[in-house]
This record gives C-alpha cells, structure tokens and sequence, in this order.
C-alpha cells in the first residue's frame, strides 16, 4: 500500500528518499514521487512517475537536486486511476507547499467543491489534493500574523487543516517557505519518526528509515510533529508537546536481505524452520510447576474466565485464524468462532461476557482488522456491564506497529520482516502462536490429559528437521510440475477437518501470485455444486493426511477423478494415495500438526508456478503489503 518517507537534515535529501523508497517497494503500489526543497533557489522541485521505482529513479538520471528536505511516496491507488498525474507529492497552487499523504480523506469530496467554488484548479483526481492547497490558504492567512519562525507557522497550518480531515491517514508536508521543516501528522495510519545524528527521518514503515538510523519514535494516533535538523517537536491533539523515550529496532527488524533466492518469498519459504526453532526455544518451557507450557509475555490469569474465542482477521492471517479456531475447539474444548474482520465491524455478535477476542494481523496495520478490534473494544466498555472485559490478545509480526498499541497483550510471531507480498512466513508463524493457545486452554480447561499435551509438544519439538527436508524435496518438485500448471485457468484446493485451511490458503497463494483463478473448498463440500466445473483442465489439489477424515478425502478425490480432473495429492505414500496423477509426498504425521507441513507445497507450488509464469512474485499487481485502507 501506499508508502511515506521524508527526511531532512544536513545530507541532499534526494539519495536517501530513493532509498527509502526502494525499501517501500515490497508493500505494493503503482507510481512513486518526490519533493525536495532546492537549496539553491528555494524552491519546490518535484518529480513523479507511474509504474515502477525505476521509472522514476530514470527521469530523476542526471538531475542535480541540492536541498536537504525532502518527502517520497509510492502510491498505491485508491481515488483515481494509477496515472502520473495523481501520483504523489501533490502540490498547491502556487507549488511551494507539497504534501505526500497514506490513507483516505473521507470529506475530500466536500473540501474539493468548496476549494473549487474559490477559483481553485486540481490537477488530480486524488483525496490529498485538497490537503496543499487548505494548508496554502492557511499560510496565507497566518502571514497576517507575522509569526517569527516559519516551521511553527507550517506546524499551525497543519493543524489547523488537519482538524478540518475525515477519515484515516499520515501525511508529511514540506513547504519552500521554512527549508529545513518537516510537518508529520498521523491519524489511524502507520508513522514513525527516526532519530538520526544532525538528521530526522520519518516513514510509515520501519525498513525506510534503516539507512539513516535504527532508533525510532512510533507517532501515536492524532499525533502531528515539526522534525528541523535540530530536533522534534510531537504535539497531542490538544496541542501538548509530547515525551517519550525512542526505542531500538530490533535486529530482524533492519536486515531484508534476499540472501541467494532469487525472490523473497522463496527466500522466506526457506526461513520457516529457523523460525519454527526460534518460536520453540522462545515459547516452550520445560517448567512443570507452571500453569501452562507455554511462555507468554504477558499474565495470563485472565484466560481462566475465558469460555468463548472470537478471531478477526484478513486474508491470510484469517486463514491461520481458522486452523486456530479448529485448535482451540477440537483439541482444547473451547467455542470459537472465526470472523472477516471487514464484516464483523457491522455485524458483529451479540455481546457476552467472557469471551476472549483475538486480533491477527501479520502487519500489525491492517485498517479492517484495527476497526474491527476498536469497535468491539468501544461496544464492550460502553457496554456499562462489569463482566464484558474486552479481554484481547493480538497476534502479530510488528512490535512496532498500530495492533501493539491498541491491544495490550501481544504474542510476537518473530518470523522478521516479510517482504514479498504473499504472506508465508508470517502464516507459518501465526500457526506456531495459535498451537500455543491451544496447548494453554487445553491446559487451563484440562480437555487433554496430560500425556496428550506432552505428545503434542513433543511433535512440535520435531517440526523444524523435518521442515527443512520437506522444503528440500517439495521445492524440486514443485519447480517440476509448475510447468503442468502454467497454462491452467482454474484449479481447485480440497481439504477437510484441520487441513480445510489450508486449502483456501493454496487457492488464495495461488491467485495472488500468479492470477489463475483457484477456489478452495471442503473437499466434501464440492460435490454441492463445485463439481459442476471439473473436467480435464481443470486440476484438483486434494490435502489427505492421515486422520479423521483421510478415506473421506479420498473418496471426494475418487469424484474429481471421474470427471477427468488431474489429481495432485498432497498426502503420504500409503494405500489410497495411488489415486493421484501426481504425488508430493508427505512423512506421516501426527494430523493435529500437518498444517505446519502441508502448507509447503501450497507456498512453493504457487511461487513455482508464478516465477515460470515470469510474473513479479514479490510484488503482484494491484497488492499491498499491509492494507492501511478499509
Ligand atoms: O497484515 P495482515 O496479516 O493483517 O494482512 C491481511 C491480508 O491483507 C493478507 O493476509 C493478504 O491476504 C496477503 N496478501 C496474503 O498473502
């Protein structure tokens, strides 16, 4: 989604923008921007291009733009076609003010007629527009008052137009009238402010600003700063100067190294079992007096109370949600209901007590999944009824992000930055958090014995030796039968039970990558209707791990086969599995655990077959990274 840098201080800003937006590149967007204000001239330069960074870096060849502030942008779009001209920064009408802008202005309709009926021409299609133009007007009538220092008199132009924005956002703003100040506002959209020695950078995403600096300020909601080479300034919405202490980005959080794969997301297909370690290492523990096996950062007393589960979640992170909610039911005995959390904001469930509600966002920013967790928060304490706690767990990869300030109890997947866009890693490490919580309410409620949670354990504590083969083999053979898949227009994931999950994940990798058309279904589900689209070309992928519902998959395989669909299975060499055309071979396993293999040759098929197709895997069209819009 769309991306923010600005910087100023003592080195030319235009090098350390470009960088900073090369860092951007992975969260999706569709053209690029910068504006720097020259210090030759003072004035405003500014350069935008469609399409890809490149484009941009190509125009800017050769020019030399002095100036040491300056904001970037990628734009991914949302109000107006993907077209140089709503590229980001936008400027005003006397072009000394621009302004790069995430997010939506929700009121910019009504700004835009008013500003319009004033004699005001936009040159965009953009919500952002209205922001340069209301902040020049505001210079405008701030100058009558002859304010002495020119950063102050941008700081209360913004806030004075700020007050005047509906809707979610973080913009940064430069104006060639006070050269050195950088005016950031943040509402309900990622910011952050880094500290560097003699220089100020802010971003909407931590990889930006790692060049300059690893100490970082995250901006808080309706917080809005003045960043000068000589410091910050962060004011609240009641215009109080703000203090807190910076804090370090962790390791993980600075290194986006593609080592030798030639794209991330294969590079984080590889990285599931260091992280399956990290999270054993880090999350199990061997003391027996305790009241669960698990190592939480945070008490866990308030579980106790807990009788119903609610997940929200997007895409992805909701399909680790569902894997989780079987968990919880199945093995742990606890009702737990999984929803979209772009429909649970306007349908949600009647309020009951004790209900634990769990947030999942890998990117810690996703705008439907924060809505949805305000609105139950908000209903819950307006609730005016002492037993409706808004009892909240989230589950996500950022520490530094949006969920972990609204949400007080946080469990850290640690998978590191993900930078391709299709979620992988990420997913991996939300399963390894809900098998955790499992074990706990399993624990808490005494639904497993126990020798039972021991064996579960204990089949974890196998996961990474057996991951890093599986990933070996499944990478060839996924690389070798991608080549039967490349001309496909349809294919079909089945599973059943635990691994139905995981089937919709398949599907959804598979879209994202490489724009075939894939549904997943409960594989006993599709003789409902689905069935009626089987034939030659269109293949089925069927998961049939041993279990519960192994001879079932089989059978509902047995029905595709008769149609003539090719048949890939995903699933052990044993008796039954000699239905399928192709096999990707699974160990036998225990089922609770499959999904944490199953999953691979979902991840490496799709990658495989997306990167045959020539396709841009780690930046598929139309995507973004983190979903900061509703
Ligand atoms: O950051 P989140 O986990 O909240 O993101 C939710 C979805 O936008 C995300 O999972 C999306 O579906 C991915 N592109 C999946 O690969």
């Amino acid at each position: 989604m769309c991306g923010i840098v600005a910087v100023t201080g003592y080195r030319k800003a235009l090098p350390l923008l470009v960088e900073g937006l090369e860092k951007l590149e992975y969260r999706g967007y569709d053209s690029a921007g910068i504006a720097v204000i020259d210090s030759d001239n003072k004035k405003l330069v500014c350069h935008k291009a469609e399409g890809k960074l490149k484009n941009l870096k190509h125009k800017l060849d050769k020019k030399i733009i002095s100036g040491s502030l300056g904001i970037g942008h990628t734009r991914w779009a949302t109000h107006g076609k993907p077209v140089l001209r709503n590229a980001h920064p936008h400027c005003d009408w006397t072009k000394q003010v621009a302004v790069v802008q995430n997010g939506i202005i929700e009121n910019y309709f009504e700004l835009k007629t008013k500003l319009e009926s004033e004699g005001i021409v936009f040159t965009s299609e953009t919500d952002t527009e209205v922001i340069p133009h209301l902040i020049q007007k505001e210079l405008n009538n701030l100058s009558n008052l002859n304010l002495e220092n020119s950063g102050s008199t941008l700081l209360i132009a913004v806030r004075n137009v700020i007050s005047d924005l509906e809707g979610a956002y973080a913009l940064a703003v430069i104006w060639s009238g006070s050269p050195d100040s950088l005016v950031v506002a943040r509402k309900q959209a990622p910011l952050i402010i880094g500290l560097g020695e003699g220089e100020f950078v802010c971003a909407s995403d931590t990889p930006a600003i790692t060049n300059i600096t690893n100490t970082i300020l995250p901006m808080e909601d309706d917080e809005m700063a003045l960043l000068t080479p000589l410091g910050i300034e962060i004011y609240n919405s009641e215009n109080e100067r703000q203090y807190r202490n910076p804090i370090s980005l962790r390791l993980s959080e600075q290194i986006v190294d593609k080592k030798h794969f030639k794209h991330y997301m294969l590079k984080e297909i590889y990285d599931q079992p260091q992280i399956a370690k990290n999270w054993i290492k880090q999350f199990l523990r061997n003391d027996e007096s305790s009241l669960t096996s698990i190592n939480y950062p945070f008490d866990i007393q308030f579980l106790k109370n807990i009788d119903q589960i609610q997940i929200l979640a997007c895409g992805t992170s909701r399909h680790a949600a569902l894997v989780g909610s079987y968990l919880l039911e199945q093995y742990a005995g606890i009702p737990t209901n999984v929803f979209y959390a772009s429909e649970f904001r306007y349908s949600p469930p009647p309020l009951s007590p004790n209900i634990l509600t769990i947030g999942v966002t890998q990117s810690g920013e996703t705008a439907d999944t924060l809505a949805a967790l305000n609105m139950e928060i908000k209903r819950r304490q307006s609730s005016g009824k002492e037993s409706y706690k808004p009892n909240l767990i989230a589950i996500t990869n950022r520490l530094d992000s949006s969920i972990s300030r609204l949400v007080p109890n946080i469990i850290d997947i640690s998978a590191g930055i993900e930078i391709g866009v299709a979620a992988t890693k990420t997913f991996f490490g939300q399963l390894l958090s809900f098998y955790g919580l499992a074990i706990t309410f399993a624990q808490i409620r005494k639904s497993k014995t126990h020798e039972e949670i021991d064996k579960m354990i204990s089949n974890l504590i196998k996961i990474p030796p057996i991951l890093e083969d599986l990933i070996i083999s499944h990478n060839k053979i996924s690389e070798e039968l991608a080549h039967n898949f490349s001309n496909m227009k349809d294919v079909i994931f089945l599973g059943r039970g635990i691994n139905y999950p995981i089937a919709l994940e398949g599907a959804l990798k598979l879209k994202e990558i490489s724009y075939i058309h894939a549904a997943g279904y409960p594989a006993g589900e599709m003789k409902h209707g689905p069935i009626a689209l089987l034939e030659k070309k269109v293949p089925v992928i069927s998961i049939a791990t041993p279990g519960n519902v192994f001879e079932k998959v089989i059978s509902n395989a047995q029905e595709a086969k008769a149609r003539d669909s090719y048949l890939v299975g995903i699933a052990p060499e044993c008796e039954g599995t000699e239905i399928f055309d192709y096999l990707i071979p699974l160990p036998l396993i225990d089922e609770w655990i499959s999904p944490l293999l199953t999953v691979v040759p979902m991840q490496l098929l799709s990658y495989h077959i997306a990167a045959h197709r020539g396709l841009d895997v780690d930046q598929p069209r139309n995507l973004a990274k983190s979903v900061t819009v509703e």
